[in-house]
């Protein structure tokens, strides 16, 4: 315990003596979300974070999440420093989509609009006329198709589908998951809520379709957030990383909050709700990227950045 003040205590004074904020997500160790907010940075979900991290006056921002976060706060702004706590955190639906595939995948459909989730790379993001996360993907496509567009949509399969679901567009879908979401399953979901009849069901969109068919509320880590203290069930049922209790019970403290059901048994699930790339930041990671920024720094090719610029502006820009 200790050993945590200590690091708490020096993070806090590296942060002011180097002009850094701390931005995290809220699949972070709630002890990162608490430190985020109690050093004035932010704890949000990824359009969020990027919106915080541009807007803010500090020279260098500390990235807690995964790389796609980092290298998107660095096409938004080049001049700052972007550090982050494990630079090789990366996530599924980036390894997912190389680069050279998923132009070919675009060059195959030449008349389409690209719209890439924001858990891509850089050169995913240079290759897109869109991007977008969890929390806009949604009113972004309803309206490119209200427009007529054809679309491709990668990299995640099922918030694909279910955007399609939802806007009735029809789109050319890449193929790839989130190793986290992908292990929510429907069977024992239904059985939990049988035993729970009182609780709401709260899915991330990156789960299975039959697990977001069994859901009261769907949506973006923020948007979960808010539909937790707005639904009238004082029970919730949660499909998403358990790194979003923290906030989601800061939000609502009276409510009774159960993890939804990875799996079959607990042997065979891969990662258990909790992502294993959002794990590799902890506070000794935070403090040694503040004293040594070797290994942390965020860079992006000037090409790609300039390319990735266009479509990250037009998601932050687009008003819904
Ligand atoms: P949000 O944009 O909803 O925070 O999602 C990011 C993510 O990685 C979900 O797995
Ligand atoms: Fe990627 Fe899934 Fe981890 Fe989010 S939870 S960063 S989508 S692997």
């Amino acid at each position: 315990a200790q050993e945590k003040l200590d690091y708490k205590a020096r993070i806090k004074q590296l942060l002011k003596e180097k002009d850094a904020v701390l931005i995290a997500h809220y699949y972070t160790d709630p002890e990162i979300q608490a430190l985020a907010e109690e050093t004035g940075g932010c704890v949000a979900d990824s359009l969020e974070m990027a919106r915080f991290g541009n807007n803010h006056p500090a020279k260098t921002l500390i990235i807690a999440g995964v790389r796609f976060m980092g290298e998107t706060a660095k096409i938004l702004a080049p001049s700052k420093r972007i550090i982050m706590p494990a630079l090789d955190a990366t996530c599924s639906l980036d390894l997912g989509c190389p680069v050279k595939e998923f132009s070919a995948f675009c060059d195959a459909h030449p008349d389409h609009t690209v719209v890439v989730y924001a858990n891509t790379s850089a050169a995913v993001k240079a290759r897109a006329d869109w991007v977008v996360t969890s929390s806009i993907a949604l009113d972004v496509v309803d309206h490119l198709d209200s427009e007529g567009k054809k679309l491709i949509w990668g990299p995640d399969r099922h918030l694909g589908a279910w955007i399609e679901k939802q806007t009735g567009a029809k789109m050319v879908r890449w193929q790839g998951a989130c190793i986290v979401h992908d292990e929510f399953k429907a069977s024992a979901l239904k059985r939990l809520k049988a035993e729970n009849p009182e609780a709401a069901v709260l899915v991330h969109p990156e789960s299975p379709a039959d697990v977001i068919d069994l859901a009261d509320a769907v949506g973006s880590t923020s948007q979960l957030i808010k539909a937790a203290k707005e639904l009238p069930q004082q029970k919730l049922i949660v499909a998403t990383d358990k790194g979003i209790f923290f906030k989601m019970q800061q939000a609502c403290p009276e409510k009774e909050m159960i993890a939804a059901p990875t799996g079959g048994n607990g042997a065979s699930c891969r990662s258990c709700a909790m992502c294993p790339w959002m794990g590799m930041n902890g506070l000794k990671a935070i403090e040694e990227s503040l004293v040594n920024d070797d290994g942390h720094e965020v860079f992006v090719d000037e090409d790609i950045r300039v390319k990735a610029l266009i479509p990250l502006e037009r998601m932050l820009n687009f008003n819904v």
